[in-house]
C-alpha cells in the first residue's frame, strides 16, 4: 500500500501523480541536452549579470511546481555555461559525461546512501572498493588502498598529507614546528597549481614547494631534481616528495616516470604521480606503455572526472601504502555507529562522503574496457588529426605529447606580451563565434594556443570545423610583424 504523506512532507515529496508528470519532464529535458548541444553555440552569449537578473524573479514565497522548476533550471543551464559537453568544446579536461554516469547521479540522489562507515552503506562501499582495486591494477599497483574524492586537488591534498605521515610522522602530534629541517616538496614548473594550495592547507607553506625546472619538452628535468634534492639535505632540509605529472594541465606532457622511480629510489623521498588526466590511458594496452614507471609511484591521482568522463566530481587517489593512509586518517569517535577499521571515513580526507563511485563502476560496466580503449585511442588518433591540419595551415606545435592536447603558434619568435594578447584575440573570436573553445597558455615563458580533444563525441568533421574557425579568426587576427611590415 502506497505510504500517506503529512501536509508538510508533500513541499519536498510530491505525490505520486506529480511525481511522474516532473520525472517524465526530467527525462524529456535531458534526452533534449543530448540532442541538441552539438547544434549550441558552445558559449553561449548570455552574461552573469543577465542571469542573475533572471533569477532576481524568485523570491521563494510563492512555491513552484517541479516540472516548471525543471524547465526554469534547464534553460537557464542552456543559454549561461560554456556547453563543455559540445563536441566542439576542446577544453580543459571537462568531458561530455557518459549515459551511465548521467544515469547514476539520479541513483545516487535517490538513494543518497552514506559511505562514512560500511556499516551504513555496505553496498555502496563494496562497489567503490571494486572500481579502486581494478583501478590500481589495472595502474599496475597491485593491492592498493585509496579512495574517491572529490577531484584532484584533493587527491593531490591526500598525496601530501600521506608523505607527511610516512616521512615526519612527529608533525602528525607536534605539527611542522616538530620537524627537524624545512620540509620539501618538488614539483615541475609544469605541476598543476592544486600543490601550492596543498602547501597552504597543510600548513607547509608556498616555500615547501621547490619547483624543479624542465627539459625542452616540458618534462620534469631529473638532473635537476638530484641536485636541487642534494642542495636542500646539504643544507639542512627535509626534502620528502617528489610530484611527477601523467598529462600536464596546460601541454599535456607525461614526465619521465621510471627515471625519477629510480632517483626516488635513490634519494629516500616519496614519488607522487598526478595522473589526473592522463591516467586513463592504462584502460588502452596500446596506450598504457605511455605510463611506463606509474606502477613504481608511492600514491597517484587519477580523475574519472577528466579522461574517464563520467559526471563531475570524481577524483580517485590510490596508494600501495595501506597502513599509512590508514595512520595519516585515524581518529575515534564514540557516535559513529558499528566502526570498523576499514571504514571510509578513517582512511581520506572527507567525513560523510557522497556515493562517487557509482558513476565510475556503471560506465566501466557500459562501456567495458575495451570501449573505453576505444575512445582513449580514437581521441589520440583525432590529437594527430589536428596537429596535421594545424601544420598544413602552417601553425607550429609547441608541445610533444602522443595525448591528444596541441598546443601551437604562428610566431614563436615574437615578442611574448605581444603574441600573448594576439592569441588571445585569436582564442577569444573563436569562442564569440560559437564555433569552438580553446584557451591560451603559456609554455616555458611563452605563449601558445590549446585545444585538447575533451568530449568523446568529438569527430574528424569537428577539428576540422575549428582548424576552419582559427582561419577565420588568423584573418582578421594578423601576426604582429606581418601586420608591422605591411605598415612600413
Ligand atoms: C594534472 C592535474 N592535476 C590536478 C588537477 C585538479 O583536478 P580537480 O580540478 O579535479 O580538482 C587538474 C585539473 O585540471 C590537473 O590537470
Amino acid at each position: 500500500m502506497a505510504r500517506s504523506h503529512s501536509h508538510d512532507a508533500h513541499a519536498l515529496l510530491p505525490d505520486a501523480d506529480a511525481r511522474r508528470t516532473a520525472e517524465a519532464r526530467l527525462v524529456a529535458l535531458i534526452e533534449r541536452h543530448w540532442d541538441e548541444v552539438a547544434g549550441l553555440p558552445v558559449a553561449p552569449g548570455a552574461s552573469y549579470e543577465e542571469l542573475a537578473e533572471r533569477l532576481a524573479q524568485f523570491d521563494f514565497r510563492e512555491p513552484v511546481p517541479p516540472e516548471r522548476a525543471i524547465e526554469l533550471c534547464g534553460e537557464l543551464l542552456r543559454d549561461g555555461i560554456v556547453h563543455t559537453s559540445h563536441p566542439r568544446y576542446f577544453g580543459l579536461f571537462n568531458p561530455t559525461p557518459t549515459f551511465a554516469g548521467v544515469c547514476a547521479g539520479a541513483i545516487v540522489a535517490a538513494f543518497n546512501p552514506q559511505l562514512a562507515v560500511t556499516s551504513h552503506a555496505p553496498a555502496a562501499v563494496a562497489i567503490e572498493r571494486h572500481v579502486l582495486s581494478f583501478l590500481a591494477r589495472t595502474l599496475g599497483l597491485g593491492q592498493a588502498a585509496g579512495s574517491f574524492t572529490s577531484g584532484g586537488a584533493e587527491a593531490n591534498l591526500t598525496a601530501v598529507l600521506l608523505a607527511l605521515e610516512r616521512h615526519l610522522p612527529e608533525a602528525a602530534v607536534d605539527g611542522l614546528d616538530a620537524a627537524r629541517g624545512r620540509p620539501r616538496i618538488y614539483v615541475s614548473s609544469e605541476a598543476h597549481h592544486s600543490f601550492i594550495k596543498v602547501a597552504r592547507m597543510t600548513g607547509l607553506g608556498h616555500r615547501a614547494l621547490r619547483l624543479v625546472p624542465t627539459t625542452p619538452r616540458l618534462q620534469l628535468d631529473p638532473e635537476a631534481l638530484r641536485q636541487q634534492v642534494v642542495d636542500d639535505r646539504a643544507a639542512g632540509d627535509r626534502p620528502f616528495l617528489v610530484v611527477a605529472t601523467a598529462g600536464t594541465t596546460a601541454a599535456g606532457v607525461v614526465d619521465r616516470l621510471a627515471e625519477i622511480a629510480d632517483l626516488r629510489d635513490e634519494l629516500g623521498v616519496d614519488l607522487h604521480v598526478d595522473a589526473a588526466w592522463g591516467g586513463a590511458v592504462c584502460l588502452s594496452d596500446r596506450l598504457r606503455p605511455i605510463l611506463a614507471g606509474i606502477e613504481r609511484a608511492d600514491s597517484v591521482t587519477i580523475d574519472a572526472h577528466k579522461w574517464l568522463s563520467v559526471p563531475m566530481g570524481a577524483g580517485v587517489f590510490l596508494t600501495p601504502h595501506r597502513e599509512a593512509l590508514e595512520s595519516t586518517f585515524r581518529v575515534t569517535a564514540d557516535y559513529i555507529p558499528s566502526a570498523s577499521g576499514s571504514d571510509p571515513y578513517l582512511s581520506s580526507v572527507q567525513w560523510s562522503r557522497r556515493f562517487i563511485g557509482l558513476k565510475v563502476f556503471m560506465s566501466l560496466l557500459v562501456a567495458g574496457r575495451a570501449g573505453y580503449a576505444r575512445q582513449l585511442e580514437h581521441d589520440c588518433r583525432l590529437g594527430d588529426r589536428l596537429r596535421a591540419l594545424l601544420e598544413e595551415d602552417g601553425w607550429l606545435i609547441v608541445n610533444r605529447t602522443p595525448l591528444p592536447v596541441v598546443c601551437f603558434t604562428d610566431e614563436p619568435d615574437g615578442n611574448p606580451g605581444r603574441s600573448a594578447s594576439r592569441l588571445r584575440a585569436i582564442a577569444e573570436h573563436v569562442v564569440s563565434s560559437g564555433a569552438a573553445w580553446i584557451s591560451v597558455v603559456e609554455l616555458a615563458g611563452r605563449p601558445a594556443l590549446r585545444a585538447c580533444i575533451t568530449s568523446y563525441r568529438s569527430s574528424e568533421e569537428d577539428v576540422i570545423a575549428l582548424r576552419d574557425a582559427l582561419r577565420r579568426a588568423r584573418a582578421a587576427h594578423e601576426p604582429t610583424d606581418s601586420a608591422q611590415r605591411r605598415m612600413a
